[in-house]
């Protein structure tokens, strides 16, 4: 049992959260440079055709250059076994990046110096929130010109209601950056554009206040003006706070260069320290206390596990799908009969995979806080839980996302209407898309929901390769939506004034919900129809 604890001890999975071309990616290769997973920098994508050269599962993703999953990379590095989370970008942004982050135990924020926060931040940020987890930001571009540290930290902490605690703090930036000054070290890690690649920085012990020394090391021009600015730092920022960390209410932000390697060992060493081993889940099981949240550690010695991406067909030869899961407690091992908790059956997990660095294995034994992909021959769904046999254990499930962009999908071919609406239900249980119905309409007019556009795409594609469907799509101008939550019989929707844009859908369930093309028509409709109640959409958080 110790042996177990060990290995879980040493795990850290984490995701990167950041805006496209913040530098995610660079960052990440860097990573894998020092667990030697790689050996040389581009290898985890170029911008061109060798892109995510292992991650090409789907047709689409070939034809477009980029990637529709989230993959998930794992490599050693100081005793530490780490597995990174990747949440994919640019249009390819779709509710696997929202979810990915629930199988995550700490975020790294990437942030482009000259930009500070973006839109993508900004919305991952939010699910990260959500979860409490613990925010690690990176600074990123240094090397270039960029805006001033202290408006950056000011705008975290405004935005994001957050504290900030840098940890070092850039001696300029762009031609004239010279390094950063590790605050608790008293030292300084000095920039030279010529460190890139795998060798190794020293920090420099140094007193702030020797002008000797620090003349010589930076210049006396960039010493006064650190010596102010960690002055103005010590007396108004926060204390650091390691519980404070661990909750996500305290980021420790560090300032460096992905693309020249720098300040980047350091950002890992100190994030490891910092970042804890994988962390508890609930766990709702209806069989204990009915069903009230239970706290499960993840060393428990029973294996449990909860689904949080379903990839299909990523060999279109074979119809495949993937599980991805993540293990909240104990140790899994290839072979073993395992349970599947919404489905009240055993089950055995076939080809459980992991990706290692570059190339997917079939692994024997993973443990608490790993993340392994499985063949599935269709019988998961997104948040269900495998454990082992008689383990009381339940988790309590993913949230759905609320879905930014919305279509009316007609078909168009009726002696198809079976397999549109298959197709459309098991694409939607897959939890790739939402749908929605106008009510009194039948299954041959739907409303998709998604949150990232390509959805669309990969939909279209799916329902032509795997259900021979075709159909009609018109865009709607609808981005907002709302659950009501007046009882019917007391608020009747079809008595509702809404604006003429604002809609009015059922889910599967026939629960009544509103889509708005943005809050204007949200405020409009909340003030010409007095006692109406809207909530968010989230749902099981
Ligand atoms: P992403 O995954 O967050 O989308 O960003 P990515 O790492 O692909 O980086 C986006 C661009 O920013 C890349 O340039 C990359 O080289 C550059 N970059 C990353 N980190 C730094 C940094 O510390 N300093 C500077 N100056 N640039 C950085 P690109 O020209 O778009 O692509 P490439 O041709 O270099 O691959």
């Amino acid at each position: 049992m110790a042996d177990i604890r060990n290995h879980i001890e040493k795990r850290r999975t984490f995701a990167i959260i950041s805006h496209p071309d913040a530098g995610k990616t660079t960052l990440t290769e860097k990573f894998l440079l020092y667990g030697g997973a790689i050996q040389s920098a581009g290898a985890v994508k170029g911008k061109s055709s060798d892109r995510h050269a292992t991650s090409d599962w789907m047709e689409i993703e070939k034809k477009r250059g980029i990637s529709v999953t989230s993959s998930v990379l794992q490599f050693e590095y100081e005793g530490y076994h780490i597995n990174i989370l990747d949440t994919p970008g640019h249009q390819d942004f779709s509710e696997d990046t929202y979810r990915t982050l629930m199988a995550a135990d700490s975020a790294v924020m990437v942030i482009d110096g000259a930009k500070g926060i973006e839109p993508q931040t900004r919305k991952l940020f939010k699910v990260c929130a959500m979860r409490h987890i613990p925010i690690f930001t990176f600074i990123n571009k240094m090397d270039r010109e960029t805006r001033d540290p202290f408006d950056l930290i000011d705008e975290l902490e405004k935005e994001f209601g957050i504290g900030t605690y840098p940890m070092n703090w850039p001696i300029g930036c762009g031609v004239d950056f010279k390094g950063v000054y590790e605050r608790d070290r008293h030292s300084i890690l000095a920039y030279d554009e010529f460190h890139a690649g795998r060798k190794r920085l020293k920090g420099i012990e140094c007193d702030i206040n020797d002008v000797e020394q620090m003349d010589s090391l930076i210049g006396s021009y960039a010493r006064e003006a650190l010596v102010e600015q960690i002055e103005l730092l010590d007396g108004a920022c926060f204390d650091f706070d390691i519980e404070k960390v661990r909750c996500g209410k305290l980021s420790p932000v560090f300032f460096g260069s992905a693309l020249n390697n720098f300040g980047v060992e350091a950002f890992l060493e100190r994030f490891l320290q910092m970042t804890s081993a994988p962390l508890s889940h609930m766990s709702v099981h209806p069989a204990v206390d009915e069903g009230t949240p239970t706290e499960i550690s993840p060393f428990e010695d029973n294996f449990s596990a909860f689904v949080f991406k379903i990839q299909a067909n990523m060999n279109k030869a074979h119809r495949d799908r993937i599980a991805f899961m993540r293990i909240c407690s104990g140790q899994f091992e290839r072979g073993e009969e395992y349970f599947h908790v919404q489905a009240g059956r055993p089950v055995k997990l076939s080809q459980p995979q992991q990706m290692m660095a570059q190339e997917r294995e079939i692994i024997e034994t993973a443990y608490a806080g790993d993340i392994i992909g499985v063949f599935d021959p269709g019988i998961f769904s997104i948040g269900d839980t495998i454990a082992a046999k008689g383990a009381k254990i339940q988790y309590a499930g993913i949230p759905t996302f609320a879905p930014e962009h919305f279509a009316v999908v007609e078909q168009i071919d009726s002696m198809k209407r079976k397999q549109f609406a298959k197709g459309m239900t098991q694409i939607a249980q897959e939890g790739a898309i939402q749908i929605f119905f106008e009510p009194n309409t039948g299954m041959e007019r739907v409303i998709v929901g998604v949150v990232g556009v390509l959805q669309f795409d990969v939909l279209q594609f799916r329902m032509e390769s795997e259900y021979g469907v075709k159909y009609y799509k018109h865009d709607t101008p609808h981005q907002l939506i709302r659950y009501i939550d007046n009882d019917p019989e007391e608020l009747n929707p079809a008595s509702l004034r809404l604006m003429q844009n604002t809609k009015w859908v059922q889910d599967v369930k026939g629960r009544n919900l509103l889509i708005f093309v943005g809050d204007y028509e949200i405020d409009w409709a909340l003030d010409k129809n007095p006692g109406l109640k809207l909530s968010e959409f989230h749902q099981n958080i």
